[in-house]
């Protein structure tokens, strides 16, 4: 009777140390948290979580069975290169180390299959889609750009997503030419919205007043002006960055200008 017992419990073990689920707890958990991310637990990460993850793989592999090879393959052999993580967040928590002799080859399949059917989890998806919305509203509240429209791209924003992709290929001449438009952009944007929002909140202010519309004429002229500047940088860093990159560059970063 012992016996059985016994047989029984680590027949039941085994099943469960073998599971997709308890694998990826013990040889992933450690720096990817399974848990759905909240704001305030950010610090804490030396990874992406895992739903993170998998949101950017299949947003960017398509089909179960290259999501695979990719996993199989980047976990025991990590490159910048090869990530489809976006490029500032490998910068920012560094390449992952190999994990050679730390998960067998089959651990890892199991361990793939799992995360394949598993992440993202549509509550981490829901979470993540308000998110890029709220962002996007309030970059739009404040944006000093007469044009906000998607097909007229933030060059600077998109390149740093992808800075370091093979498929992208920059050169290190490309990099260096991209950083300096990458710099005059951002400094001169900088310096025109700390004037418009100034200009926005006193117009704001001249209405709570009841003050009249004719008294913020000049205000009204020096916002549309200023306006006028900050997109006239906006297109010169798409005119400038499109003369640096070459036409499949420019396919690969902008598939909807096609
Ligand atoms: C020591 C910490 C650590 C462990 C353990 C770890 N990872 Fe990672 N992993 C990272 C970091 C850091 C990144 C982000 C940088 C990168 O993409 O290389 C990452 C990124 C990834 C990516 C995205 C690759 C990309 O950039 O496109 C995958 C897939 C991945 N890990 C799978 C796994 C799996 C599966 C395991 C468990 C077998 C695991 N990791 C264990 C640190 C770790």
């Amino acid at each position: 009777m012992k016996k059985i017992v016994l047989l029984a419990t680590l027949v039941g073990t085994l099943g469960f140390a073998n599971s997709g689920e308890a694998l990826i707890k013990e040889k992933c958990a450690t720096c990817h948290t399974l848990e759905i991310p909240q704001m305030e637990m950010m610090p804490d990460f030396v990874a992406p979580p895992m739903d993170a993850v998998m949101f950017h793989m299949k947003d960017v592999i398509s089909g179960n069975d290259n999501l695979k090879a990719f996993i199989d393959d980047y976990v025991f052999d990590p490159d910048v290169s090869k990530s489809v993580c976006e490029s500032n967040k490998v910068q920012k928590f560094g390449v992952m180390p190999s994990q050679k002799g730390k998960v067998t080859k089959e651990e890892l399949a199991t361990i793939s299959e799992y995360m394949i059917a598993t992440y993202p989890r549509e509550q981490f998806v829901r979470h993540l889609k308000e998110m890029l919305k709220n962002d996007e509203m309030t970059a739009l509240k404040s944006s000093p750009f007469l044009i906000n429209a998607e097909y007229l791209p933030h060059f600077t924003k998109l390149l740093i997503e992808h800075w370091d992709k093979a498929k992208l290929g920059l050169t290190d001449d490309q990099k260096k030419k991209l950083l300096v438009v990458r710099k005059e952009t951002i400094s001169g944007v900088k310096k025109i919205k700390k004037q418009t929002s100034f200009l926005e909140f006193e117009i704001s202010e001249a209405m709570i007043d009841r003050d009249s519309v004719d008294s913020v004429e000049k205000q009204l002229d020096e916002l549309a002006h200023l306006k006028k500047e900050a997109t006239k940088i906006h297109l010169k860093c798409i005119s400038d960055t499109t003369s640096i990159l070459n036409d499949d560059q420019v396919a690969y970063l902008l598939p909807m200008w096609q």
